[in-house]
């Protein structure tokens, strides 16, 4: 095999494994960006309920528990517990997945897009993370 042959199959086999997993990887600093595109922020804040409930420490919540805050019956009564699976499914159609819930927000179908903002999620509203102390 000649010399260029070789490295043209290692060019393509590394630039297959970065592609790989720069797909697959989740990325909470780009998942930051989606929240603000998206208008998540413009409804939550951290630690405040604006029009929707605060995020601190949601990922591990169960739905609709925090005390003082208004939710829908149907929030309230979804003994959903928030995780990657029921973000996902939340977070891609709020209002085929909980119908009657009251999150004015139409849904994210890019599923990168919500891996990524599940992780921003996950990490800056952690309940330990520094915005959320
Ligand atoms: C127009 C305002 C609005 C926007 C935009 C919005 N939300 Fe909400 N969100 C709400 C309201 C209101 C609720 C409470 C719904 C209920 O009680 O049925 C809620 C509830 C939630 C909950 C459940 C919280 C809990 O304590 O159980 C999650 C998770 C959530 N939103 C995530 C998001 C994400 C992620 C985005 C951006 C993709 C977003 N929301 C955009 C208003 C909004």
């Amino acid at each position: 095999m000649s010399l260029y042959k070789r490295a043209l199959i290692g060019f393509t086999a590394i630039a297959f494994v970065s592609i790989s997993t720069g797909a697959s990887a989740a990325d909470a600093a780009r998942g930051a960006q989606v929240y603000e595109e998206q208008g998540c922020n413009g409804c939550h804040a951290p630690k405040e309920a604006l029009v929707g409930p605060p995020h601190c420490g949601v990922v591990g919540r169960k739905a609709g528990t925090l005390e003082g805050y208004p939710y829908s019956e149907v929030m309230k009564d979804s003994g959903l517990t928030w995780d990657e699976k029921t973000l996902h499914q939340f977070i891609e159609s709020p209002l085929s997945f909980l119908s009657g819930s009251n999150m004015g927000y139409a849904g994210l179908y890019d599923e990168k897009d919500r891996t990524d903002l599940i992780e921003f999620l996950k990490t800056q509203r952690a309940a330990a993370s520094p915005e959320c102390k």
